[in-house]
């Protein structure tokens, strides 16, 4: 028999690090590929609605209970005109998308997407274009959504059909405008100070909107953390998050240093809040900045085939990572991570959510089918809503060629005070042994466990397909709870979602 490894856990309700804000489980809709059009948006689709939009998709984004979405880009964003995709759709123009070097038909813009993003219960994380465009686009737009009636864009966008203001509350400034791939680029004080006068305006419309200023586009640019650091100085008081962007990959096919990425991201938002904190320090600010980390994700196994796709076509299937199962627990580890950061985390936008590095895939004229890791989303966004605990973990741990000390249990869980629910999730990076988790769960009196579903397979190398499910959860752990201590065995490779009630 394979020797099982034990790890203990003390959960208490008084260990806390705080009430999670619903919005990190966001994710994004960028115009890019696939997922705009013969995404969301195929008008010929057997299960189109009367606006166009496919309800096979609609129906899995609401099971993912997705929050909010961030929108239109990305990369795309640095060259939109926003103008083009609102009125008559026939008068709207064909422009050439730089970003992607694809056609935009503009036949979805800001309020067909807003229509979308409302018939599936999510708010809109709206970017403005700080690349080709500035100020007064950005407070345009935000008078054309926001603004009630009575001036130009508002009245402009009633004439368009929608006689009540979208209130967008959170706004993005621009995207990625440190990497020399965006269009516009910006060193960190140009940015900075179209940063801050873009906000300026944009507030002076709607003072009740929050504002995201970019970060770097990862901790991987040498600008890193100079380039936090100089737009804070120019933004700090007008804006209320910053940005960070990363994406995880198993370039190397090295296992136990894949599953530890996880390590990485922790470290990227502790620096990234030290950073917004040093500022607060300078300024002598009682104000706290807080984290975005609105694009996160595995993203890989699609390069290749992007470089053959032929340019200028309309929604070229690029991005179109297909997931298999250790990209699944990559995922359950960085959405456990952004948990343990619940504090300083109040937004993340999984990175992006139908085909392009998508949990969601979609045949034109076809099925809609769920990846891998549509699964460790799904359970964290619908279980784990409340207070984000901080159990204590005694693991043990092992080395990966980048990191040392790697629990091979990676942990967290969530109270929700009103259900009075308690919800475990875990990930046993072990590719040998199952581990025996013994629980102290103290002050959860009478809780027992309802439900242990596990994400398991054989075969770390399992992808879904449209019609091939190999990878999907069963709720057959064992977990239970015994004399007041919670026993688990989470098999080898695995992701745990353990589920205790009164
Ligand atoms: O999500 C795909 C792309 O990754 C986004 O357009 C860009 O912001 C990032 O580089």
């Amino acid at each position: 028999m394979t020797n099982q490894l034990k790890v203990k856990m003390i959960l208490s309700k008084e260990f806390k690090v705080g009430k999670i804000d619903d919005r990190i489980y966001g994710s994004f809709i960028e115009h890019l590929g696939r997922a705009v059009y013969e995404g969301i948006y195929e008008p010929a689709h057997s299960s189109a609605n009367e606006q166009g939009f496919r309800q096979d998709v609609m129906d899995m984004v609401r099971e993912l209970k997705v929050p909010l979405i961030r929108y239109p880009g990305g990369n795309f964003v640095s060259g939109y005109n926003w103008e083009d995709g609102v009125g008559p759709v026939e008068s709207r123009p064909r422009r050439l998308d730089l970003a992607w070097k694809s056609t935009e038909p503009n036949h979805v813009g800001t309020n067909e997407f807003m229509n979308w993003a409302t018939q599936v219960g999510a708010e809109v994380n709206m970017a403005v274009n700080l690349g080709t465009r500035g100020v007064d686009a950005a407070r345009n737009l935000v008078e054309y959504c926001n603004h009630p009636g009575g001036s130009y864009w508002s009245d402009l966008r009633i004439s368009h059909g929608w006689k009540e203001a979208h209130r967008i509350k959170t706004w993005c400034l621009g995207n990625e405008m440190d990497g020399p791939w965006q269009i516009g680029q910006k060193t960190a004080d140009e940015y900075g100070r179209i940063a801050v006068e873009s906000a300026k305006a944009m507030k002076l419309v709607d003072p009740s909107i929050e504002l995201v200023a970019c970060g770097s586009s990862s901790s991987a640019m040498t600008t890193f953390a100079e380039w936090e650091a100089t737009v804070l100085d120019h933004t700090y008081e007008q804006v209320d998050y910053i940005s960070l962007h990363n994406y995880y990959a198993n370039r190397d096919n090295d296992l136990s240093n894949y599953l530890a990425q996880s390590l990485d991201m922790n470290h990227f938002i502790k620096s990234v809040a030290s950073i917004c904190d040093y500022v607060k320090a300078k300024k002598r600010s009682k104000k706290t900045i807080y984290l975005s980390f609105d694009e996160w994700n595995v993203w890989f196994h699609s390069n290749e085939a992007d470089k053959k796709i032929e340019p200028w076509s309309v929604a070229p299937p690029l991005l179109e990572d297909i997931y298999n199962f250790e990209d699944a627990l990559v995922v359950g580890t960085l959405l456990i991570t952004l948990l343990k950061n619940a504090d300083r985390v109040k937004i993340a936008c999984l990175a992006q959510l139908v085909n392009v590095i998508a949990p969601i895939m979609t045949d034109k004229e076809g099925d809609a089918w769920r990846q891998t890791i549509y699964y460790p989303y799904m359970h964290t966004s619908v279980y784990g809503r409340g207070t984000a605990l901080n159990p204590i973990i005694s693991s043990p741990v092992y080395d990966s060629k980048d990191f040392t000390d790697v629990p091979y249990l990676e942990s967290t869980a969530v109270y929700d005070e009103t259900n009075e629910t308690l919800t475990i999730f875990a990930v046993n990076r072990s590719q040998e042994a199952p581990l025996l988790l013994e629980g102290d769960i103290r002050d959860f009196t009478n809780y027992r466990v309802i439900e242990h579903i596990v994400l398991e397979n054989d075969d770390v190398k399992a992808t879904n397909q449209i019609n091939r499910t190999n990878v999907v959860p069963h709720n057959g752990g064992d977990a239970e709870v015994r004399d007041g201590t919670l026993l688990a065995h989470l098999p080898k490779l695995s992701w745990n979602v353990i589920r205790l009630a009164k």
